[in-house]
C-alpha cells in the first residue's frame, strides 16, 4: 500500500537501466524510503531493491548490465508496512514469471490473498502489490499475453492503483493500468516510457499521455496502445509538454504550496483509503486495543506549530463526541512545565515530520513516566513514527512547502477517524459513526468546491493587499481553524495578524482595531453566528471590514460581512470548520504571491525544527 511513491519505466534502444535510475532521481522531491529495479538478463527477470536513499541502489548501478532495453524502477514513501528491501518494490509473482511495481492501495488484497494462499501460493512480504503480481503471474501462466493477464487482474483489484508490470517472456513490452493513481506515458521515437510524473519524462520527450482511470497501456519501442479493462482499443491524443523541469515538478502550478493546497481533496482521500468499509465503519490496525480505551481517563494532545492547531481539533473532538476530557500542549512547554500526568492518559503527539526537537523531548519524557503514547505523523520511520507505542500514519504523501496546508487536512482526517474508532469500539450510542464516514466519504468532493473560492479569494486578496493588521476570529470550532489561517498569513505573507476567539474581542484586542484592517471570521458553526454578527458590527463601527468564511445556507453574517466566502455545506459543524482552512490557506499564498514573496521558503523558517 503505497499512496505516493516513484514509478518509472523504459522499452527502447538506450541503456533501460540508466534511464529508470536517471527518471527515479527526477522524482526524488517525492520523497522515498527504499527503491528498486527490475530488468531482463539472461531470460530471467533480475529484481534489486534497496532500502535508503536512492544512492544505495544507485551503488550497484555499475554492475547491472548496459545493453538492457528494457527496465522498471520504483521509489517508495512508505505508508504503511516499514522501508525494507522486502517490502521495496518490484514485486514477484509465484513464479517468477513476472514483476510490479504499484503505487496505490488495493482493498481488497485480504480476500483475495486469502483465495491464493488457500490455492498453494506463499508469500514474500506483507504487501498488497505482491497479491497483485501473483493475480497477474496466475492469469499469465495460462499462457494468454501480459496485457490480457493484466486486464484480468485489473477487473478483480478494488482500489486505487498505478500498475506497471513486465515479463520474463515478452522482452520488449512493459504492460501499465491505472485507476486512480497518478501514471503518464512519455512517447519517444522508437522509444517509450512512463512514470508517476511528468518531471521524469521530460528530459526524454515532451509527448505526454495522462492514462485515464480503467485503462491498460501497452509499451513497445515502436507504440503505445491504450485498451480499457475488455481489451477494446482506445484512441489518444498525446499533449505537448512546454513546462521547464521546475515548473514540472510543480505540476505546473507556480508554488510547491499551491499544488498542496490544490492536493488537498486528493489527501482526504488517501487518508481515508482502506480505513472506511462499505457498511460505514472505521477500520484502524494498529491502535490500542478496546480495553485501553476503556481505562483512559484523559487525553493530552502535544505538538508545535500547525500540528498543535490540528490538536485543538483534536481535543474538541474528543471531548464533544467522546466526552473523553483532554488537553493540548505546545510540546516545547509541556517539556518544561513539570506536567501533572494521570497514569491512566494518553499523550497523542501530532507531526508532519515526526522529527521536531521538542515534540520528541516530550514524548520522551511521556515515556520515562510510562504513559501510553501514540503518534499521528506523516513521515513513515520517523523518530516520532518509531518511538509512540501505537502510530498512526496520516497519509498525506511529502509535504515540501515549509508552511503546512495538506499534513494539518490529513492529521484533522486521522483524529476523526481516530475518534470514530474509540467511539465504535466502546459502543458509544450517541455518536453516529455510520452517518459521519458518510460524510467523510463526501469530503474530498467537497474540498473540491471549496477550491472553487479560489477566485473570489484571489480578489479579496487584492483588496486587502496593502492592509497592516489582520484579525483572524471565530467561535467554537471555528476559532481553532481561525489560529492556523492567521498563522499561514503570518509564515509566508509577513503581515501582522491578531487571532482570538471573537469573544475577546472586547477585553483587548478591539483596541487594535482602525481604518483598514481586514478582519476574518470563521463562522461555519450555524449555532454561534448571531453573536458573531455582534463582533462584525464592532469592527466595522471603527473602520475596519468583516469577511466572512461561512457556508452556502448561512444568511445571517451573509448580510453584516463586507465580504462573503461560501463553501458547501455538510452535517458534522467540525468538518465544515476543516473545510473553511482551505480559503485561508488561499488568501496567505495569494497575498504573499501579489508582494512577490518567496512562499515555499519563508525567511528565517524551517520545514523540520530538529533544534530546541
Ligand atoms: C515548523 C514548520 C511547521 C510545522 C511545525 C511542526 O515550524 O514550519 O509547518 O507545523 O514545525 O512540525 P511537525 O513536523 O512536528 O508537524
Amino acid at each position: 500500500m503505497e499512496t505516493m511513491c516513484g514509478i518509472a519505466g523504459y522499452v527502447g534502444p538506450r541503456s533501460a537501466v540508466q534511464v529508470v535510475y536517471d527518471q527515479l532521481k527526477r522524482l526524488e522531491y517525492r520523497g522515498y524510503d527504499s527503491a528498486g529495479i527490475a530488468f531482463l538478463e539472461s531470460g530471467a527477470i533480475k529484481v534489486f531493491k534497496r532500502a535508503g536513499k536512492l544512492g544505495e541502489l544507485g551503488k550497484l548501478l555499475g554492475e547491472f548490465p548496459d545493453d538492457t532495453h528494457m527496465a522498471i524502477a520504483h521509489s517508495r514513501w512508505a505508508t504503511h508496512g516499514a522501508p525494507t528491501d522486502v517490502n521495496a518494490h518490484p514485486h514477484f509473482d509465484q513464479f517468477e514469471q513476472v514483476a510490479i511495481i504499484h503505487n496505490g492501495i488495493i482493498e481488497n488484497y485480504l480476500e483475495l490473498k486469502e483465495e491464493l494462499v488457500h490455492n498453494g501460493h506463499t508469500f514474500q512480504s506483507e504487501t498488497d502489490t505482491e497479491v497483485a503480481a501473483h493475480i497477474i503471474g496466475e492469469e499469465y501462466a495460462r499462457g494468454v499475453p501480459l496485457e490480457e493477464a493484466v486486464r484480468r487482474a485489473a477487473r478483480r483489484l478494488r482500489g486505487a492503483y498505478a500498475l506497471v508490470v513486465v515479463s520474463r517472456t515478452e522482452r520488449n513490452k512493459i504492460v501499465c493500468a491505472r485507476n486512480a493513481s497518478p501514471l503518464v506515458i512519455g512517447l519517444g521515437e522508437e522509444e517509450n516510457l512512463l512514470a508517476s510524473d511528468i518531471p521524469a519524462l521530460l528530459p526524454y520527450t515532451r509527448q505526454v499521455l495522462v492514462l485515464e482511470d480503467d485503462r491498460i497501456a501497452i509499451l513497445t519501442p515502436d507504440e503505445v496502445v491504450v485498451t480499457d479493462l475488455h481489451g477494446i482499443e482506445q484512441p489518444y491524443v498525446p499533449m505537448q509538454v512546454d513546462w521547464d523541469i521546475a515548473a514540472a515538478e510543480k505540476s505546473g502550478y507556480d508554488h510547491f504550496m499551491l499544488k498542496e493546497i490544490h492536493e488537498q481533496p486528493e489527501v482526504i482521500r488517501q487518508c481515508l483509503a482502506g480505513r472506511l468499509d462499505d457498511a460505514n465503519n472505521v477500520r484502524l490496525d494498529n491502535v490500542f486495543s478496546e480495553h485501553v480505551w476503556g481505562e483512559i481517563d484523559r487525553v493530552n494532545f502535544i505538538a508545535c506549530g500547525t500540528s498543535y492547531h490540528a490538536g485543538l481539533m483534536g481535543k474538541y473532538l474528543f471531548e464533544t463526541l467522546l466526552r473523553i476530557p483532554a488537553d493540548v500542549f505546545y510540546s516545547s512547554e509541556f517539556r518544561y512545565g513539570d506536567p501533572v500526568l494521570s497514569p491512566k492518559s494518553l499523550a497523542i503527539f501530532i507531526s508532519q515530520s515526526g522529527e521536531t526537537a521538542d515534540s520528541l523531548a516530550a514524548l520522551r519524557l511521556c515515556k520515562q513516566r510510562r504513559i501510553r503514547t501514540l503518534g499521528i505523523v506523516n513521515v513513515i520511520g520517523s523518530s516520532i513514527a518509531r518511538e509512540c507505542d501505537r502510530v498512526i500514519i496520516t497519509q498525506a504523501g511529502p509535504e515540501i512547502s515549509v508552511a503546512s496546508t495538506k499534513a494539518y487536512t490529513a492529521q484533522v482526517i486521522s483524529l476523526v477517524l481516530l475518534a470514530l474508532h474509540v467511539a465504535q469500539v466502546q459502543e458509544m450510542p450517541g455518536v453516529r459513526v455510520e452517518e459521519v464516514v458518510s460524510q467523510l466519504k463526501r469530503l474530498p468532493g467537497l474540498a473540491e468546491k471549496a477550491l472553487e473560492l479560489e477566485p473570489q479569494v484571489q480578489e479579496l486578496a487584492k483588496k486587502a493587499a496593502e492592509a497592516k493588521l489582520f484579525f483572524f476570529l471565530g467561535r467554537g470550532v471555528d476559532a481553532y481553524v481561525a489560529l492556523e489561517g492567521a498563522l499561514k498569513l503570518k509564515e509566508i505573507a509577513y503581515v501582522a495578524t491578531q487571532e482570538s476567539p471573537a469573544g475577546e474581542m472586547k477585553h483587548g484586542p478591539l483596541a487594535l482595531v482602525e481604518p483598514g484592517v481586514f478582519a476574518l471570521f470563521g463562522a461555519t458553526d450555524a449555532a454561534l453566528r448571531d453573536k458573531l454578527v455582534s463582533n462584525m458590527k464592532e469592527i466595522q463601527a471603527r473602520g475596519g471590514l468583516a469577511v466572512s468564511v461561512t457556508t452556502e445556507e448561512d444568511q445571517i453574517t451573509d448580510k453584516a460581512a463586507d465580504f462573503t466566502l461560501k463553501l458547501p455545506r455538510v452535517n458534522q459543524n467540525y468538518l465544515c470548520a476543516l473545510l473553511s482552512i482551505i480559503p485561508l490557506q488561499l488568501l496567505a499564498y495569494h497575498l504573499a504571491s501579489l508582494k512577490g514573496l518567496e512562499i515555499d521558503q519563508p525567511r528565517n523558517l524551517a520545514k523540520s525544527v530538529t533544534v530546541e
